[in-house]
Parts: structure tokens; sequence; C-alpha cells
């Protein structure tokens, strides 16, 4: 080590510190010490440590708590758990919450060693990554800009760039899941195999959902339009949705315009559209945080009544709703607040279809009690060119 690594160690038995303070010392670290919790934010607030050592069960403010909170000041902290005998279940809820590893009392030498070396291993690796995310936006932006007469190229970037911190954070959690799997191999450890394996699995699904997702949006479909009835795309989506709806007690109603006429439209666009609006109502009402209440979406088709559109529909729901300060996200790019069940991209590709229609996407939001989108779509003839009314 040329420049001393800062390392912070607290543990709430004094004997434990001296110990091992000395024995990080030999080994060349800069060592900081903590007796509890507070004590330790207090102290990795001045000192900036890249590595913590922890207890895992100290008085007051415990050990994966204490990891939640370095965290939430530094996502990039390395924090190693010291776990007593027979604390197992918690070493695994630690690795859960992102420790980087844990070492188990009493503490051997070497493969505390081991754990350290992994740590600074993975704070030179994300040093890497950083430099190169930072690139590949450098690189992404200098794109753009050359092409900045293309509005289109420079969604692209910012697809890019969106695309390059979710996979970065899906490879965060593969990581974590491959740990728990090699500890589990490690120790012959079966619930900790199956824990990981689930962590794996549920990763590797949301990178393949996402890549359809984008594939998807990055064709360049020519919109097939055709001379079709609204009414008859709302029904489709009805009836694909409706297992969904009552697998999450949902009542998903129909309020069709009886008399639409037929109008020119890409009927397959529409259908998605629908679709990933019918999908975003129910699962705003499935959602636990206002779950109080029945559920009851609605999709309707109506005549908007004015020259420029013709036909329209609207999507209602009794769910969460959506605050103020989300109102601007939802468009864009790789926007969810559903955690791993969502890749952020439905709205997205719902409005691009709506603008290649020449159409307009609204939307109103009740915080609490629900949310209406609303889609209205301009007449267009075979071609696909706005005719005048
Ligand atoms: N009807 C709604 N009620 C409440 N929130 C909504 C509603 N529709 C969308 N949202 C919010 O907008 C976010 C973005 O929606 P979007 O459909 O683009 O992505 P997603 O549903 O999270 O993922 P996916 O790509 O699978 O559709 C959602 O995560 C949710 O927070
Ligand atoms: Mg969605």
């Amino acid at each position: 080590m040329n420049v001393k690594e800062k390392i912070l160690l607290v543990d709430d038995e004094e004997g434990i510190r001296k110990v091992l303070g000395i024995s990080l010392s030999d080994k060349g670290y800069d060592v900081f010490t903590a007796q509890d919790g507070e004590g330790a934010l207090r102290v990795f607030k001045e000192t900036k440590p890249s590595v913590v050592l922890t207890d895992i069960k100290m008085p007051g403010m415990d050990g994966i708590e204490l990891l939640g909170r370095l965290k939430k000041e530094d996502p990039d902290t390395e924090v190693i758990m010291i776990t007593g005998h027979g604390e197992m279940d918690l070493a695994i809820k630690s690795l859960k919450y992102e420790a980087t590893d844990f070492v188990t009392k009493p503490i051997n030498d070497d493969v505390l060693e081991i754990a350290l070396k992994r740590a600074y291993e993975k704070i030179s690796m994300k040093r890497q990554l950083r430099d190169y995310t930072q690139n590949l936006e450098k690189l992404v932006k200098e794109q753009s800009a050359k092409l900045v007469e293309t509005e289109r190229a420079a969604a692209v970037g910012q697809t890019v760039a969106g695309l390059a911190h979710a996979i970065k954070n899906i490879a965060g959690g593969l990581r974590g899941g491959v740990f728990v799997v090699e500890k589990g191999m490690e120790l012959g450890n079966d619930e900790y195999l199956r824990q990981g394996w689930d962590m794996v699995k549920t990763d590797v699904a949301r990178i393949r959902a996402m890549a359809l997702d984008l594939l998807n949006y990055a064709k360049e479909r020519i919109p097939d339009y055709k001379l079709y009835d609204p009414n008859g795309v709302a029904r489709e989506v009805l009836a694909l949705m409706g297992p969904r709806a009552k697998e999450y007690g949902v009542a998903l109603e129909a309020d069709l315009d009886e008399d639409l006429p037929d109008v020119w439209f890409d009927p397959e666009g529409m259908h998605r559209c629908l679709t990933n609006l019918v999908t975003n109502a129910i699962d705003a009402c499935a959602d636990i945080t206002c779950a109080e209440r029945d559920g009851r979406v609605v999709l309707k088709s109506f005549a908007p009544g004015n020259e420029q559109y013709r036909a329209g529909y609207e999507v209602a729901d009794n769910g969460c709703g959506i605050t103020e300060e989300m109102m601007p996200k939802l468009f864009q790019s790789f926007f969810s607040t559903k955690g791993t069940k969502g890749t952020g991209l439905g709205l997205m590709t719902t409005k691009k279809i709506v603008d290649e229609h020449g159409g307009d996407i609204a939307v109103q939001s009740d915080p609490g009690k629900g949310t209406q989108f609303v889609i209205r779509f301009a007449p267009m003839d075979h071609t696909g060119a706005a005719s005048e009314a």
C-alpha cells in the first residue's frame, strides 16, 4: 500500500478494538475506532474511510442499522460485518442489505485478510466502473451533440445513459446473489444456495424484460394505419387484462361509446398503449400503501368532439395516485417506482406511439385517490398523415 487506506473499526468490546486495531495497523492500515453506532457515524463523516468493519450485535444501534445508515451516507462504502457464533441469519440479512462480507468471531487473521482484500478489490473495480460510465456518458454526449439536429438521436443518447445506469443497478444485484450462492457453496448450506439463487433469478428476469422492451422501442416500426373500430381495440385489451385484474382483486370495467365511428389508426400500437395504461392502473390499485378500498379501473372510449381529434380513451383508477414531483418524470425512460417489478419503459413507449399518431396524452391525478390518463388521437388517412378533418 502506497497511501495508507483508512479503515473504521466498530465494536462495543474494548478488547476487540485494541487487538484488532493493532493487527490492522501492523498490516499498514490507518485505523479509526468507535464503540457504538452513533460514534461510528460521527467518525465516518470526519474521516471518510472506504472500509468499515463493524460488530453486528451492539447495544443501541446494531450493526445492521449502522450498515443501512453508512450506505445512505455513501453507497460506495464497503462494510464488513463481524458476527458471533450462531448469528448466521443476521449475517445473511446483512448481505442482502449490501454488506461486503462477514467474518465470524473469534476472528481468524487469514480470513480477515481475505475479506479485506475482496473489499479493496471491489473498491478498485467500482472506481474503474465509474470512470468507464463517465467516459460512456461523455461519449454519448459528444455523439449526441454531433447529431443534435435530429431529436431522435438525443433521445437515444438519454436512453443509453439511462440504460448504463439500469444495467449497473441490476449488475449490483446480481453480484449480491452470486456472492450468497458462493457462500452457500463454501459452507455447504442449501438455504443460502436457495436464497442466493432466487436473487440471481429475479435479476435475470429483470434484465430480460428490459431488453425486450428496449428492442421494441428501438425498432423503427412503421405504424400500420387501418380504418378500424376504436372500441374493438378496447375490448381486446379488456379481455387480455381481465385475468391480471382478477388476480389482484381489481374490478376492470368498460365504458365504451358505442357510437364511435371507425377511424384511421394503428390498432396494434394503440393496443400496446392501452395495455400499458391498464397494467399501470391495476398496479396502482394493488399498491399496498392504499389497499384499503376495492380497486377499480375503468377503460372508457369517447369522441373528443373537436376537429383535431376524433377518438379518445380514458383509463381511470382509484389507486395510489401520482405525486406532484413524480409528474415531470413519468414519461422518461427508466423512471419507475416499482423496484424489481417495473423498468419504467411503459409510459415512454406509450407516448412515442401516441406522438406518432399526432395525438396527445394527458394525465391527472389525486395522490391517495386515483389517476386518469387520457389519450386523444388525430384523424389519419391510410398514409398516416394527419388529414384535414
Ligand atoms: N395509474 C398510475 N397510478 C399511479 N402511478 C402510476 C400510474 N401509472 C404510472 N405510474 C407511475 O409511473 C411510473 C412509470 O410508469 P411506466 O409504465 O413507465 O413504468 P413501470 O410501470 O414502472 O414499468 P414498466 O416498464 O414495466 O411499465 C410507475 O413506476 C409508477 O410510479
Ligand atoms: Mg408500466
